[in-house]
């Protein structure tokens, strides 16, 4: 593991398991704005305990935060996702990209990137550990994507896909970073909510058909946006609502986009 001699918040690993696993292991010992970063993951995690593969191109990143306390739910990887939305709307033509609750970024109903926060207390702080897988470049791009990484049939999407000139990957860590430590000394500073109207408008599950495993038996409804306390609303077919708080019980009937 060493620093970049461009951004010495930047420790570079020729291969490893997990920038995850690393950051989690490391943790005591790294700082608020560390990235860890490799080109080379072989043992990636993805949510829900699913293991993640990722090509070359594909950039395979985790950035260290220091909280004064741990954040309620999904709000973190909420804030990630909104980090990589800007980064990905700077660096191409893509007008917006939408976040699909509460850590999956997408693009015309293809994901673009994945996010897995993970922490724990250090001393009288808490640190967390956010991973993003995020399309670059990969050499799947205008080709053949692996089929697993299919969302309802559609392939996944990468920046290159989405207009003008693909970036390099140390700009696209530089930004994420940049936009990582600003919505957290956002959200630190305020409340979390500060960053639910940004989330609101990128929220595609809006309208869409959803399941919801909820003691012990299935109910469906439709997506009906995020609530103040981070979780998602759901409109169910008498015209109540109920709110689900992990997307381990979660699913998405079918993906409508425009
Ligand atoms: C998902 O979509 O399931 C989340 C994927 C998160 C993948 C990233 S890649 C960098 C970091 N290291 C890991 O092992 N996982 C995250």
């Amino acid at each position: 593991m060493h620093p970049h001699s461009q951004f010495p918040w930047l420790l570079q690993l020729e291969s490893c398991p997990s920038t995850n696993t690393v950051a989690m292991d490391e943790l005591e010992d790294l700082q608020h704005g560390t990235c860890l970063w490799t080109q080379a993951q072989s043992a990636g995690r993805g949510q829900a305990g699913r293991s993640w593969y990722s090509d070359a191109g594909v950039l395979t990143a985790s950035f260290v935060i220091e909280l004064e306390q741990d954040l309620l739910g999904p709000a973190m990887s909420m804030c990630a996702g909104l980090a990589v939305a800007h980064c990905v709307e700077d660096l191409s033509n893509c007008p917006l990209v939408h976040i699909k609750w509460p850590n999956d970024c997408f693009v015309q109903g293809r994901k673009l990137a994945g996010i897995l926060c993970e922490g724990r207390p250090c001393g009288d702080r808490f640190r967390m550990v956010i991973g993003i897988g995020l399309n670059v470049n990969p050499s799947w791009t205008n080709g053949q994507a692996p089929a697993d990484s299919h969302f309802h049939g559609r392939p996944p999407i990468s920046i290159a896909e989405l207009g003008g000139k693909p970036p390099e990957m140390l700009q696209v860590i530089d930004s994420l970073r940049s936009y990582l430590l600003q919505s957290v000394g956002l959200i630190q500073a305020q409340r979390w909510q500060v960053i639910l109207p940004d989330l609101r408008k990128r929220d595609c599950l809006l309208g869409q058909s959803l399941a919801l495993e909820q003691d012990g038996r299935t109910v469906h409804g439709l997506g009906a946006g995020i609530d103040e306390d981070g979780s998602l609303l759901i409109r169910l077919p008498d015209g109540g609502c109920t709110r689900c708080a992990s997307s381990f019980n979660l699913r998405v009937m079918d993906m409508i986009h425009g």
